[in-house]
């Protein structure tokens, strides 16, 4: 139903931050630029939007897989930019853990990026994107005040399925995107970074209109007022907006890359 993370859009104190880090450091390539917003192509199907806005910040927390193969030669290439890998309490930079390996590193305005890999995912499937080879935006980090009832109207709106249900911490799965549903009383690893509310406007894919009506008559069944165009919606749900799109995104790439919540 829902595909993947279409979009993500940020607040920035600096545009030449923005581009000392994203395209210097990690050379993504931009799309677009004004005097006041920047425009990232960290993949082909995922745009991230950098606008320059004179308040404070609250820092997210956002992951991109990259193949596993491909893992530890990113790993190398984020720190031959000069990128300051976090470290976990006992020292290490890498974790690895049952399925894949992650690192974490922040950006200009603190915002807690991840790259991981899974071993399941299959290779060949999407083209690694750019010089850090990414796949896709995997994990945007939604802190709420009450997990539990956040991440079931999640499930009841867009089918998502879930993993790792713990009380203050869970993952709502569409397609590729993994909307981390977290408490904002558990702070984000591996820093104990405080996880505050941002303000982010994110887009997901859709594979065609029907989804959006199905979602929007779901929408009226739960009396949350949304505003719909021919392939477009846009709602809020308590803390965060929501949009919709229509993408050429296949909805069959979730389960070529065999995700294990793609699976039938
Ligand atoms: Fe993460």
């Amino acid at each position: 139903m829902i595909t993947h993370f279409a979009k993500l859009e940020l607040n920035t104190v600096s545009i030449q931050g923005v581009k000392q880090f994203y395209c210097n450091q990690l050379q993504f390539p931009v799309s677009f630029e004004s005097m006041d917003e920047i425009h990232v192509q960290p993949s082909e199907h995922c745009t991230m939007v950098f606008k320059e806005a004179d308040q404070p910040l609250n820092p997210i927390h956002f992951a991109f897989e990259v193949p596993f193969t491909a893992f530890d030669d990113v790993v190398n290439l984020l720190q031959g930019a000069g990128v300051t890998l976090l470290r976990w309490p006992d020292g290490r930079r890498v974790d690895e853990f049952e399925t894949g390996k992650n690192v974490y590193f922040r950006d200009g305005d603190g915002n807690l990026l991840e790259i991981l890999a899974h071993t399941y995912v299959q290779e060949g499937v999407l083209p690694p994107s750019g010089y850090l080879k990414i796949l896709y935006l995997r994990e945007v980090g939604f802190p709420v005040d009450d997990v539990m009832a956040y991440r079931e109207l999640l499930v009841e709106l867009f089918d998502f399925k879930l993993d790792t249900v713990l009380d203050n911490f869970t993952f709502a799965i569409g397609g590729t995107a993994h909307v981390v549903v977290v408490s904002k009383t558990r702070k984000w690893l591996p820093i104990a970074m405080t996880a505050l509310q941002p303000a982010m406007d994110v887009t997901f894919g859709a594979p065609n209109a029907r989804v959006l009506d199905r979602i929007s008559n779901r929408l009226e069944g739960k009396s949350i007022p949304y505003n719909k165009g021919n392939d477009r919606l846009y709602f809020k749900i308590g803390e965060y907006s929501f949009h919709l799109q229509v993408t050429a995104f296949s909805e069959n790439v979730p389960s070529l890359l065999e995700l294990p919540n793609a699976r039938a």
